[in-house]
């Protein structure tokens, strides 16, 4: 099987390295890449944001197979330019992927399926906007209604600050706040069934201690031994299964990942947040311990022929991501970076690195996860601090609370 992936991340390392794993995978591409995938797979300088030049260059690649990793080529339709071509594709069409690109759409779509989540209000104006804030209380949510990188969301007690940012965005949605710990449940969905992986968690704040701004994520581990039992059944039951069936409903089957970020209330879980893609960095903890070769996995989302549930392995695994000086609010860039070598027990996947000469450089925000692994959480989480501690960047800060 030749497989094409998208995207530049340490979401597509991961991918590119699982997939290379895969006997299956005979040919493995992607576009653009970044210095890590481009030791498992051939790059290629094409505009991820185009579908025109990613369905050209899956046809040019004679590819079987294309994964569309960010949520931005989904919202701008590769998925179906790529499927028009006559290729398989893993991600959700355009119209499927309003589940993450509208947050007004998300929300008529749950209340539709009847599916739990927060009360919420769309508001245009600024005094639909004081008035939901009224309406809902303290802590405010408040949503920039289209994607917005991971910085679209503000929850504060301050109202002035919950107003402000409702001024900023031309269209908002404000929400009911949801008490209780956030979790991460992918479903893997093949337009007309879906199957789970294993339960995650991502660390959000910039800084220890859940303190600092919102982040596209810090760290994750799995699987989380606190989980309540049977809440992944519950999640497919409850959420995931009506979700994907109002979709179909509406003639949008959706073929890709259906990640739901939940809070587990006191009044059960709800959702906080539909994406339409794969997580970062909990992807990074899933593949290292998904123990179903990958590609037919995704080969067969695409195609309409999901089985049975994918198997994962005993073990723990813990990822730290390494954020360059200044993140998130004005990332420095350009620095060299030294001591990636890999352990016995973890690895570095390269999130937003470069090429300069014989150097490999910071080139974003979040510049490198680090995956350990291993028996038991702590360990897993030894590992990859061990390997951390090896790593220079100047500048970086990483948490050091990490599935502590
Ligand atoms: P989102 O981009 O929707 O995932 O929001 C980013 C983060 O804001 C979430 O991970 C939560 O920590 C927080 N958040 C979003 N919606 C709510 C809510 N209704 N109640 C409490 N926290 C929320
Ligand atoms: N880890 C959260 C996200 O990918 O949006």
């Amino acid at each position: 099987m030749r497989v094409l992936v998208i995207g530049s991340g340490g979401r597509e390392h991961a991918l590119c390295r699982s997939l290379s794993l895969d006997p299956q995978v005979s040919e493995l591409h992607c576009a653009p890449g970044n210095p890590g995938v481009e030791e498992v797979a051939t790059l290629h300088p094409v505009d991820p944001l185009d579908p025109g030049q990613v369905a050209e260059l899956a046809v040019r690649l004679r590819v079987d197979l294309v994964v569309v990793g960010p949520e931005a080529p989904l919202v701008a339709g590769v998925s179906d330019a790529v499927r028009d071509a006559g290729i398989a594709c893993f991600g959700p069409s355009k119209d499927a992927a309003m589940i993450e690109g509208s947050k007004t759409f998300a929300k008529e779509v749950m209340r539709a399926a009847d599916v739990p989540t927060a009360r919420a209000r769309t508001c245009v104006t600024e005094e639909e906007a004081a008035a939901a804030l009224d309406e809902f209380g303290a802590p405010y949510v408040v949503k920039d209604d289209g994607l917005a990188a991971g910085k679209g969301v503000v929850v504060t007690d301050d109202r002035d600050k919950a107003l402000a940012h409702a001024r900023a965005c031309e269209r908002v949605v404000i929400e009911e706040f949801l008490d209780g710990p956030e979790v991460s449940l992918f479903a893997l969905c093949d337009g007309s069934t879906a199957v789970p992986l294993q339960l995650a968690q991502d660390f959000k704040r910039a800084y220890d201690g859940d303190e600092g701004p919102n982040t596209g994520g810090m760290g994750a581990y799995t699987p989380l031994p606190w989980a309540p039992e049977g809440l992944t059944e519950q999640v497919m039951r409850e959420i995931v299964h009506p979700t994907i069936g109002e979709l179909t409903r509406r003639g949008l089957p959706f073929q890709g990942v259906l990640f739901v970020g939940l809070a587990l209330t006191s009044k059960g879980p709800k959702v906080v947040e539909f994406n339409a893609r794969f997580g970062d960095p909990e992807t990074e903890v899933l593949l290292d311990r998904l123990e179903t070769p990958l590609g037919g996995l995704l080969m067969a989302c695409a195609t309409g022929e999901l089985g049975l549930d994918p198997v994962f392995k005993d073990g723990s695994a813990v990822t730290v991501v390494i954020a360059s000086e200044g993140y998130p609010e004005a990332p420095v860039k350009g620095d060299a970076i030294k001591g990636l070598q890999e352990t016995g027990t973890a690895y570095v996947l390269h999130a937003g690195t470069a090429r300069q000469g014989d150097d490999v450089v910071s080139a974003g925000g979040r510049v490198l996860a680090v995956v350990g692994h291993g028996p038991d959480q702590e360990s897993a989480r030894q590992a990859a601090y061990d390997l951390v501690g090896r790593i220079e960047l100047r500048g970086s800060h990483h948490r050091t609370d990490i599935a502590r």
